[in-house]
């Protein structure tokens, strides 16, 4: 997504940062970045995992904490590539009681305040420029709730179009053994990908 939607020197956000790939993707690609994620745990992390020297790593990373759904801090249209991760509503939960967190929250819920995430990609991008979102499905009471669709809808209905819709694969996850066995057993098959939507403002 990087090297495909951005050049070196550009502006890339990336407001669920997590673990920080993101950010080191882009210091390696001479790109500059802003990482933002409302959980301190993320943060050290990203601090650490950029912190590292190489020849030809010339991105500038800044990491913030802070909320999603409200970037203040970032200037309208001052963007070139939003590349980001969010949670899948409750599915993985990446806090117990931190307020804020968007991965605490039930599926409803959860594409009411995503509802405000779209609203802020678009005002902080660039015009013409590249949102890039990864988003999975889910599977309730044996059946499956498309919940990247519902996101692809909420991003549309905030101004962005739709440029590619590209399928990720994706096995041997750390949940997939308990899965498996439940599929068995009750006969639906296992989610195996998920969806990286790709807007144009
Ligand atoms: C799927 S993870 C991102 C993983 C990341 N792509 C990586 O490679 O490690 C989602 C992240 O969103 C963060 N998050 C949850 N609610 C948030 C919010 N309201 N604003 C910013 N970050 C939030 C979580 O703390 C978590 O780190």
């Amino acid at each position: 997504m990087i090297l495909r939607y951005s050049n070196e020197n550009d502006l890339i956000l990336d407001q669920f940062a997590g673990g920080g790939t993101t950010l080191v993707e882009a210091k390696l690609l001479n790109r500059n970045i802003i990482g933002v994620d409302i959980n301190n745990i993320a943060i050290d992390r990203c601090k650490e995992k950029i912190n590292f020297n190489h020849k030809t790593a010339n991105g500038k990373v800044s990491i913030r904490k802070g909320d999603a759904r409200n970037l203040y801090f970032i200037e309208n249209e001052s963007i070139d590539l939003i590349c980001t991760h969010p949670p899948y509503a409750n599915i993985i939960k990446y806090s117990e009681n931190l307020k804020n967190d968007l991965s605490r929250l039930k599926i409803k819920d959860f594409l009411k305040e995503i509802k405000k995430v779209a609203y802020e990609s678009y005002r902080v991008l660039k015009k013409d420029k590249f949102c890039a979102i990864l988003m999975g499905d889910t599977r309730q009471k044996g059946h499956i709730i498309p919940m990247s669709f519902e996101v692809m809808r909420i991003f549309e209905d905030s101004g962005f179009k739709l440029k590619e819709l590209i399928i990720k694969e994706q096995h041997n996850c750390k949940a997939t053994g308990y899965w498996k066995t439940n599929s068995v057993k009750y006969n639906f098959l296992l989610i195996a990908h998920e969806y990286l939507l790709v807007f144009k403002k």
